[in-house]
């Protein structure tokens, strides 16, 4: 069979490390697949700007739709919620598979998106959009497919996690801690979607989707981010014992007269006592605790932005998706998801 055709789309702090694990891992990754994979280009908005010496420049191009039309899998690593709708829209009508690190995206667009996949037959895959590196979507998605999911809290933003952690341990200004998050990669282009959480309140309505088997989109979420915490605010934490985190939870909330069983899905800077086992979660690194009925408590830890560890997570949902179009099957489809009634604010 002729190798398999990747169209990578972005070449910015993920894109540029996924390109360079799909270059220097070739030979390992098509003998993982059964089949030889290779990048049929690497889409960009300026051609002029100098890039990592790990990007070949003769695959860049400004040609999405060229791009797009001749790929098996396009992987799509713009952000934003406009062009990548239409591109992983058009990626996926084509009969492409798509994998995307955008939680933007799916708490937007997702249902959309999913129902486009199923009509397709073609996976639409996105671990590396919820916790970096950290397999909490698959683990949700799959391993407790069977389960039922009473509860699922964690922290799932690293810039935020690294600010908090900088204020609380190094005794930095937000704004200088803020200005490390983004020189090391960590932040949205625009990190108003990190610091007002938005990004942690997207990433909580695709885990709630999930574990709920239900459609929570961004706007269901209740949300408040880390702007207005100071630097007294963590000095008084830490004297009762406490430590600052930004939160996001999504539970089942019980039927009420009015309404059956519902979810609730927030995000909002919480004192977490020391001992408590997200206390400790340092850095950019993200963790998540999913409450399941048969399985009991489970916790997913590691690094949660970044360039590389993003990139693991997309490498192994293309290698995934190049399985599926090498072998057959694919990932489950999230469009047949029945609808859980929201709780109001009363029941938050
Ligand atoms: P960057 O801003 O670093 O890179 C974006 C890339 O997309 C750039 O190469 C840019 O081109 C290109 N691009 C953007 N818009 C267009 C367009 N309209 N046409 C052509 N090219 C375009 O983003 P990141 O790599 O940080 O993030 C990418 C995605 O991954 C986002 O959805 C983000 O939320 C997600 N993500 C990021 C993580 C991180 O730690 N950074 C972690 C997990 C997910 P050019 O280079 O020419 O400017
Ligand atoms: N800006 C995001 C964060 C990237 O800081 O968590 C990872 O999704």
């Amino acid at each position: 069979a002729p190798d398999l055709a990747i169209a990578v789309l972005g070449c910015g702090t993920v894109g540029t490390q996924v390109v360079r694990l799909l270059t220097e891992h070739a030979d390992d990754l098509g003998r993982r697949i059964g089949r030889g994979v290779r990048i049929s280009g690497v889409l960009v908005s300026d051609l002029d700007k100098p890039r990592d010496p790990a990007v070949p420049t003769a695959l860049l191009t400004t040609d999405a739709s060229a791009l797009i039309e001749g790929a098996d899998v396009v992987v799509e690593l713009l952000g934003g919620t406009t062009t990548a709708r239409d591109l992983v829209l058009a990626a996926l009508t084509s009969g492409a598979s798509v994998v995307t690190a955008n939680k933007a995206l799916l708490a937007t667009s997702g249902p959309e998106l999913y129902a486009a996949a199923d009509t397709a037959g073609v996976d639409l895959l996105f671990e590396a959009a919820v916790a970096g590196a950290v397999p909490v979507v698959r683990g949700v998605r799959e391993s407790l497919a069977g389960d039922r999911v009473q509860r699922v809290l964690g922290i799932v933003n690293g810039t935020t996690n690294f600010i908090l952690d900088e204020m609380t341990t190094g005794g930095l200004d937000f704004d200088v801690a803020l200005t490390q998050a983004q020189d090391l990669g960590y932040a949205e282009a625009d990190p108003t979607a990190d610091v007002d959480g938005h990004d942690a309140a997207a990433k909580a309505a695709i885990l709630a989707s999930l574990a709920f088997h239900t459609r929570v989109a961004l706007a269901d979420v209740a949300c408040e981010g880390i702007r207005e915490i100071t630097a007294a605010d963590i000095a008084a934490a830490r004297e009762s014992g406490g430590v600052i985190k930004l939160l996001a939870v999504a539970e089942r909330v019980p039927a009420t007269a009015d309404r059956g069983e519902a979810v609730a899905v927030r995000v909002n800077p919480v004192i977490l006592p020391t001992a408590h086992p997200l206390a400790g979660v340092g850095g950019a690194y993200n963790a998540v605790v999913v409450e399941a009925e048969a399985a009991g408590r489970l916790m997913f830890y590691g690094a949660g932005a970044g360039g590389a560890p993003t990139a693991s997570a997309v490498l192994g949902d293309i290698v995934s998706a190049a399985r599926h179009r090498t072998h057959g099957g694919r990932a489950p489809a999230e469009s047949a998801s029945a609808a859980l009634p929201l709780a109001g604010p009363a029941d938050v």
